[in-house]
């Protein structure tokens, strides 16, 4: 199949490439644009740890195909913390409050919940646990112990 030219801005760059048309928005993300924050756990929609933000909207980057996001704006992981290194405030939650063990599923967490905090800035428990629902972490119990 003959590859398609795209433009697309990754965090904030226009970068142009030729693709497959199948080739996934993670797989370039990852392989084309060199950007491994965004990683690959079940491949059909099902974890979220391959989310990112599309035009402002949480989207799994293995449901979508590199030639969708022709045009747009595609924010990952890489782009949460400041140049300087300073942590995005819901990335310093996570540090500050354990919720990461090995790590894998972080990236999506953090991009879903940067999602969510920018439509519901003042959100409930309920809200929370609705919003982050669709990303599962195979580590975590999803909330500390008391004996921590
Ligand atoms: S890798 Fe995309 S949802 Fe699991
Ligand atoms: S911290 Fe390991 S999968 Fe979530």
């Amino acid at each position: 199949m003959t590859n398609v030219d795209i433009e697309v801005h990754v965090n904030g760059s226009p970068r142009r490439h030729s693709v497959p048309p199948r080739l996934t928005l993670a797989d370039y993300l990852r392989v084309d644009c060199g950007l491994t924050g965004t990683h690959l756990g079940c491949e059909h929609g099902v974890c979220g740890a391959c989310t990112v933000l599309l035009d402002g909207e949480a989207v799994r980057a293995c449901l979508v195909f590199a030639v969708q996001a022709d045009g747009a704006e595609v924010t990952t992981i890489e782009a949460m913390a400041s140049d300087d290194g300073t942590l995005s405030p819901v990335q310093a939650a996570f540090r500050d409050h354990h919720g990461l063990q090995c790590g894998f599923c972080t990236p999506g967490f953090i991009v879903s919940a940067t999602a969510f905090l920018e439509e519901n800035p003042s959100p409930t428990d309920g809200e929370i646990r609705e919003a982050l629902s669709g990303n599962i972490c195979r580590c975590t119990g999803y909330q500390a112990s008391s004996r921590q």
